[in-house]
């Protein structure tokens, strides 16, 4: 009898750290490496991702709500953006790169605006059920440093106009996340140069086989 061989999963990989860490630019290195590589990549971010979650995106970005409407909120554009985009991409064996995922809102929501964490572990429990990255690369910098890199850069949206101590919060938040999940986390010392941050994630995708 005739069997299909079973499907060989995808690769799911987040990028995260406050802003300014140097997220965006090195994600351009990851999937320019996999591309290289011959990979299926799906490179995607959040907030966002999907035509419903760009535009939850843009309310949670620019609209004043209370923490518990942005967590709703932010949820609400992962759950859209899993559905339609990752799941399927897994699926086929693409290799999904995502800039942001559940351990900014954690951060953000959590450290950062000091919502209550279980509430969003009720909430990731219920959107992702089960689902996690298999590698989280943490850029790690002192906030003051990543406020410096993007003080030229552009105009602050509703976070990045936040003071220093909203974003040491939001940097600790995402360390004790790290501590409480070490096998899925890597961390990179994001205070280095350019050439050298990209040495370092691409020595950890390699020593991960994820290169
Ligand atoms: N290692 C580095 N050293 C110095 N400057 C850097 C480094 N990495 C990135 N930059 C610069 O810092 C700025 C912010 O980088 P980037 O946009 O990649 O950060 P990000 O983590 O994606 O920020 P955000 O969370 O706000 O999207 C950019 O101008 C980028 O060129
Ligand atoms: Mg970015």
């Amino acid at each position: 009898m005739n069997q299909t061989p079973p499907q060989r999963a995808g690769r799911f990989i987040t990028v995260e750290g406050i802003d300014g860490a140097g997220k965006t630019t090195h994600v351009q290195a990851v999937e320019d490496a996999w591309r290289s590589a011959g990979r299926d990549v799906v490179r995607t971010r959040e907030p966002g991702g999907t035509p419903l979650a760009e535009r939850l995106r843009d309310m949670v970005l620019h609209e004043p709500m209370d923490a518990l409407t942005e967590s709703l909120l932010v949820f609400a554009a992962r759950r859209d953006h899993l559905h339609t985009v990752i799941e399927p991409a897994l699926a086929r064996g693409a290799w999904v790169l995502c800039d942001r995922f559940t351990d900014a809102t954690f951060a953000y929501q959590g450290g950062g605006r000091g919502f209550d964490m279980t509430v969003l572990s009720q909430l990731e429990a219920w959107v992702q059920q089960g689902r996690q990255p298999d590698l989280t690369l943490l850029f790690d910098l002192p906030p003051v440093v990543a406020a410096e890199r993007l003080r030229q850069a552009r105009q602050p949206d509703r976070f990045e106009a936040q003071d220093g101590h909203f974003f040491e919060r939001v940097r600790q938040a995402y360390l004790q996340r790290m501590a409480e999940q070490p096998h899925r986390f890597a961390l990179i010392d994001a205070q280095q140069s350019p050439d050298q941050v990209r040495e370092a994630v691409l020595q950890t995708l390699t020593a991960r086989g994820l290169l």
